[in-house]
């Protein structure tokens, strides 16, 4: 055992990566996880099924209202990750044993888990989840506040960052290559602005970078050069 966190044991190595969307955030993280064999673990997705199934019970009914129905869900969805390797993500996400993957990507699903995960109650209804997804160790856990609350100890801590024009320019591409109508450029970067004041003016844990992580501008690096960095970091604190 290394070392424990608000009674979760940490039983190996986790790392902690942290920073705003569009940073290329994800998709390193899922390389570094394959090259590290480590398991990767998006706790996005977790903010992302519950907006999705927010969503769903507000088309539904029009009882309740988003943020009540946000924390109620939250404190009682079954949310878990399964692998398939037929599916693209193979990394899939399960509320109450229903795959959301394929439903957590669209455009008012993201807004609506900017506002989900500033709520204090769906916060610590979820902390408990990513501690107990990471404490296995050789885990890799992403998000916004991993190395600041989830996993303070966490062995190597990233704040991956990048200009909010390289970010809108990348989510643009992404956007495009999906085929959906795609905005323009400005509106792409107005979103992403109203989300970075969202998630980082909330109360509770707020996106922040943690003092002892290592922060990487990714503006003008590839997914290469930002991948063989963090593994560069990481063998060398690991060792
Ligand atoms: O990383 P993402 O875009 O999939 O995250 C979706 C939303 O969830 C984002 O607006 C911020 C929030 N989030 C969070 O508050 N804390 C995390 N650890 C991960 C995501």
């Amino acid at each position: 055992m290394e070392g424990s966190i608000v009674g979760v044991p940490k039983l190996g190595p986790v790392i902690a990566i942290d920073g705003p969307a569009g940073t290329g955030k994800s998709t390193a993280t899922r390389r570094l996880a394959d090259r590290l064999g480590f398991i990767h673990v998006d706790t996005g997705a977790l903010y992302r099924a519950v907006a999705y199934l927010v969503l769903e019970q507000l088309k539904d009914s029009s009882m309740g209202d988003e943020r009540s129905l946000a924390i109620q869900l939250a404190s009682s969805v079954h949310l878990e990750f399964r692998r398939n390797p037929d599916k693209n993500p193979a990394n899939r996400i399960f509320a109450n044993g229903e795959d959301l993957t394929d439903h957590i990507r669209t455009p008012e699903v993201t807004m609506t888990s900017s506002r989900v995960s500033s709520i204090p109650e769906v916060r610590a209804a979820l902390v408990g989840l990513q501690r107990r997804l990471g404490c296995h160790g050789r885990s890799i856990l992403e998000g916004r506040d991993i190395g600041t609350v989830i996993f303070p100890d966490a062995d190597v801590k990233f704040f991956l960052n990048a200009s909010v024009d390289e970010r809108a320019k990348r989510r643009l591409i992404e956007l495009e290559a999906v085929g959906s109508d795609a905005p323009s450029f400005e509106e792409v970067k107005a979103q992403i602005m109203e989300r970075d004041r969202v998630d980082s003016t909330r109360a509770v844990a707020p996106l922040k970078k943690a003092q002892d992580a290592i922060e990487l501008d990714t503006s003008q690096m590839t997914l290469d050069q930002v991948v063989d960095t963090m593994e560069k970091w990481v063998m060398e604190r690991l060792s």
